[in-house]
């Protein structure tokens, strides 16, 4: 490989999971470039320059369209980040002979049963924002034979807003919790995903054949839990840290005590089979995970 040439190029590298993806890839040693905003992933044109200056060997994006209740407001604008950019990002890296990793959701899924989604199963989202999510799966798959896709669920991480950092700020401003019990899924912390794509594209950075173990893959962490059962996790992470005195109770309701604009699946339970068989990534077990993220948060200063 000319080493001139960045290995990779980290899309939306401001951004929850983009931001530990440039961390990991730099821990690795791996040279990167990074984008965000100002490499609008809507603008196809914006894309392709970008993509054949750099022409880096990955395009790992990680930008996204997130707002999932005001996706409802706004679906042609979800869409265009969510559906059409993932279609721009794969085109590109197919004119350069360039990887994609990209990253999906849960809420491709309409949520009914108890049985933890494969990759293979039947699509069908409920809201704008799974919509989009599904047509940029299948967008990047259109244009590009070379891609992964990781659909993950219940994000969080150090930067930006996340359901820890919100269930934390309200131990200490309410004197009781309402959250919902019905609802069954994994969180994923986004250090140790980070770290494992950046590891696979550090393995297979050189290949620059067709063949690979490219797909859909199902990652989170390990364990099915409610957000209830997660924040009572974090409750008892926040009484450790020193982040509350007391422990406000926490009461679990029911999804329709509390209505949203977008449906939430209420199956959100990935099997993550695939991912260890065939990418060899662990999964770890989400109340570790949860621990190890409050003292990367301390060491953080605990920033909202
Ligand atoms: N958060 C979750 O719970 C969750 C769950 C499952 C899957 N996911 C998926 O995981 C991935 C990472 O999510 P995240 O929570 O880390 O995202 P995030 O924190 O919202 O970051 C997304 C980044 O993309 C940037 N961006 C937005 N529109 C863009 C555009 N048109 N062109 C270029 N950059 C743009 C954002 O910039 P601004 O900040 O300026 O908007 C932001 O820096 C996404 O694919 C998401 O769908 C997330």
């Amino acid at each position: 490989m000319d080493a001139a040439r960045s290995r990779l190029w980290i899309v939306g590298a401001g951004g929850m999971l983009g931001g530990d993806l440039v961390e990991e890839a730099r821990a690795a040693g791996l040279s990167c470039v990074t984008s965000d905003r100002e490499v609008d992933i809507t603008d196809a044109a914006r894309v392709r320059a970008f993509a054949e200056q750099h022409r880096p060997a990955w395009i790992i994006n990680a930008a996204a369209y997130t707002a999932v209740d005001q996706a409802e407001r706004e679906p042609a604008l979800a869409m265009a980040i969510n559906g059409d950019g993932p279609g721009h990002l794969g085109a590109a890296a197919a004119a350069i002979g360039a990887v994609v990793v990209h990253f999906s959701t849960d809420y491709v899924f309409d949520g009914h049963g108890d049985r933890p989604w494969v990759e293979a199963d039947p699509t069908g989202p409920l809201s704008s924002y799974g919509r989009s999510k599904l047509a940029g799966e299948r967008r990047l798959a259109e244009a590009t034979d070379r891609f992964f896709i990781f659909r993950i669920s219940w994000l969080y991480g150090v930067r930006g807003k996340n359901f820890v950092k919100t269930v934390v700020r309200l131990l200490r401003e309410k004197p009781e919790l309402r959250i919902v019990a019905d609802q069954i899924g994994s969180p994923t912390w986004t250090r140790p995903l980070a770290r494992q794509v950046i590891g696979l594209a550090g393995r297979m950075a050189d290949d620059r054949g067709s063949d690979g173990p490219y797909g859909i893959y199902h990652y989170s962490d390990d364990g099915y839990l409610s957000w209830y059962e997660f924040a009572l996790g974090i409750r008892e992470e926040a009484l450790a840290a020193g982040l509350i005195e007391h422990a406000p109770p926490i009461v679990p309701i029911a999804t329709s005590d509390y209505p949203l604009p977008a449906p939430r699946p209420a199956n959100s339970r990935f099997c993550r089979d695939k991912v260890q068989r065939d990418l060899g990534f662990t999964i770890f077990p989400w109340r570790r995970n949860l621990a190890e993220y409050f003292a990367e948060w301390r060491s953080a200063g605990f920033c909202t």
